[in-house]
């Protein structure tokens, strides 16, 4: 079992305790101390089987929240491949007290998306919907700062032929790894215009205005850190000075490095991802439709986290 008295407390402190403020000295210490205490968990016990996702039994339910709030994901595997459904994930996020929907643009009306390859229409033009590379980045990062994704299920109902596999970070150690260089670095991506995300329009109707914000960011609720990024170079502009261009270098030095924290994941149908919005990246792959392999995943995002006391 993953040692889980760090993050328990953490998930508990208030606003003002929080780890997560520069001047929280010591509740940074202490909580870092525990943080990396037994981290990366080994990747067994990051995985969880689950017998029936509309029934999680106390064990698999203890197991998947502490697990999450050790390190912000987990991934699981069902006992049996019958439950590819977007209801299925609904009633496995409801158990996790994952209940407030993202209706973002690629969604469907019940606020999950299918994502595959799509040859046209309007997911056509998103990355996510064609067979190439994702870089680093947390989910809705152009999101307004009142609707930021909490967390995100990714469930696999097919695998790719060749590829697609996910690296998996946890934002809160990518916390630590900037914090121990140079603490300025988080006051600089914590500044409320450190990034800008251009409006984007279709057809000359605008979808989503442009929009500012901070990487870094701390629930005022629960104390919890929430990050937005993306490696993307394109339809995005980071503020102009020379702090923040240190820390964004440092910060992009940290991903291309191969850190013992990064997790690979390769989801094989019945499997998936549960997670506090870590920052993840999907490599290229291949289908092979005429030998049923189509990569399908179901993607929901809450405006929830797992793991966290409902205040
Ligand atoms: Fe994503």
């Amino acid at each position: 079992m993953v040692p889980i008295s760090s993050t328990q407390r953490s998930a508990q402190t208030t606003a003002s305790e929080t780890p997560f403020r520069l001047t929280n000295h010591t509740a940074y210490a202490r909580w870092r101390t525990e943080k990396l205490r037994d981290y990366p968990p080994t990747p067994q016990p990051l995985q969880i089987d689950i017998a029936d996702p509309y029934a999680l039994t106390s064990a698999e339910h203890e197991s998947l929240t502490a697990i999450c709030r050790k390190a912000n994901m987990a991934v699981y595997r069902l006992g049996s491949s019958a439950h590819h459904s977007k209801r299925m994930v609904r009633a496995l996020g409801r158990q996790l007290g994952l209940i407030r929907l993202d209706q973002n643009l690629c969604a469907d009306e019940d606020g999950i998306a299918a994502i595959r390859v799509v040859a046209e229409g309007r997911p056509h033009e998103y990355i996510p919907y064609s067979d190439r590379a994702l870089n680093w980045h947390t989910d809705g990062y152009y999101n307004d700062q009142a609707h930021q994704v909490g967390a995100i299920i990714m469930h696999c109902v097919c695998d790719a032929a060749i590829g697609g596999a996910n690296a998996l970070l946890d934002p809160e150690i990518l916390y630590i790894l900037i914090r121990d260089e140079n603490p300025e670095y988080l006051a600089a991506l914590s500044a409320a215009d450190a990034m800008t995300i251009p409006g984007h329009s279709d057809n000359g109707r605008l979808l989503r205005p442009e929009r500012s914000g901070p990487v870094f960011s701390v629930n005022d609720q629960d104390g919890t850190l929430h990050m937005r990024y993306t490696a993307r170079t394109r339809s995005i502009r980071w503020r102009n000075d020379a702090l923040t261009r240190k820390a964004i270098g440092f910060l992009e030095e940290l991903l291309a490095s191969d850190l013992p924290y990064m997790r690979r994941v390769r989801l094989n149908p019945g499997e998936g991802i549960i997670c506090n919005n870590v920052l993840h990246t999907r490599e290229a792959f291949s289908d092979d439709k005429a030998g049923g392999k189509e990569r399908v995943v179901l993607r929901a995002r809450y405006f929830d986290r797992i793991g966290q006391p409902r205040l």
